[in-house]
């Protein structure tokens, strides 16, 4: 559906580039909800940006490229960066982070739906008509027609959030990208905006791939989830073993940091900091807080590999799965 080819970026600064994005390699498959995790500062967003195709400068792609593939109404498509853009809304949607603040605050919801939904996908349809069908969608997802006629102001962060994800649903898009969806709101209204997700990609059989530094985020609603470090994904796979199993030394200390239901030991975060972006160390950017690292990896950046059925881990200590 979405493959990640050997990407690089980085943003151009006067200091020189900045590389945000090293040698990501991956793919995203239809009807699976996948999800990004990582600390702030890690490059969730520039990655999300990169899969969106909004690629402007001061970032630029180095190396690589993405593939969005698959099929609609019976008709296959294929794009790569750069032309992703032309399928915006069709196939690929986005729900920026803080979204909330895209909506245009001096007009009523129903501009932004007529302004999003491309003209030639209205072919020639009367407003009134395409208002209609929206009124239904928001009807089917249990949101009131009424809010077509409401100013964004009006409205609570966790039903604009809601009117942005109908948006972005509208047209049945093949891959739905949301960036950080839950995050600013009230732990009830996150599961409702959780929930909504789950339901229109259980009605849609489509892709999501959900960007969350929340953990607890990833474990209640992906299927499979990828950890990233500095820059790069260090480990990838079904969202439950990685919960149940991890093998990335930084994972292994993510997970080991949350809290459980009736465990009561002490947790401890993570000590060090992960690595200014503009200057990383040379070999694995984790050894610098790695319990287990030796020499090669300070030297040497360690290969992202199969290391497991199914599980992907960038780390000189685990050893690559034979095929
Ligand atoms: N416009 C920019 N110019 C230079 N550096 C940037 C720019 N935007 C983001 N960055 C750098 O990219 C890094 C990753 O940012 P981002 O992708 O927003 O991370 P995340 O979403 O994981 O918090 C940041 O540490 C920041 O230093
Ligand atoms: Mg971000």
């Amino acid at each position: 559906m979405l493959k990640v080819d050997n990407l690089s970026t980085s943003y151009s600064t006067i200091d020189g580039p900045v590389h945000v994005i090293n040698n990501v390699d991956f793919e995203i498959y239809e009807n699976e909800i996948f999800g990004i995790a990582g600390e702030s500062g890690c490059g969730k967003t520039t990655l999300l940006k990169a899969l969106y195709d909004i690629v402007e400068f001061p970032l630029v792609i180095d190396s690589g490229k993405l593939i969005l593939s698959g099929e609609k109404n019976g008709k296959f498509f294929s794009y790569e960066t750069g032309e992703i853009r032309k399928t915006w809304w069709n196939n690929i949607s986005y729900v920026p982070q803080a979204a909330q603040s895209v909506l245009n605050p001096i007009a009523p919801l129903r501009h932004q739906f007529l302004d999003s939904i491309p003209r030639e996908d209205r072919k020639n349809e009367p407003e009134e008509k395409t208002l209609k069908r929206v009124a239904k969608y928001l009807e089917e997802l249990s949101l009131s027609p009424d809010l077509l006629g409401a100013y964004p102001f009006q409205l609570s962060g966790g039903m604009r959030q809601r009117v942005i994800i109908a948006l972005a649903t509208f047209m049945s898009p093949n891959v739905v990208l949301a960036d950080e969806p839950t995050t600013a709101l009230d732990v009830v209204v996150q599961r409702g905006i959780l929930m909504m997700l789950m339901g229109l990609q259980k009605r849609l059989k489509n892709t999501m791939v959900i960007v969350s530094h929340d953990m607890g985020v990833h474990y209640q609603i992906t299927d499979r989830m990828g950890i990233m470090y500095s820059g790069s994904i260090i480990e990838l796979g079904e969202t439950e073993d990685i919960f149940e199993r991890p093998v990335h030394p930084y994972t292994q200390m993510l997970v080991g940091s949350l809290p459980k239901v009736g465990d009561k030991s002490q947790k401890v975060g993570i000590p060090g900091r992960p690595p200014a972006l503009t200057n990383p160390p040379p070999g694995c950017r984790f050894a610098p807080r790695c319990p287990y690292a030796k020499d090669v990896c300070l030297k040497h950046a360690p290969q992202f590999k199969k290391v497991l059925p199914g599980r992907f881990a960038a780390c000189h200590m685990l050893k690559r799965e034979a095929n």
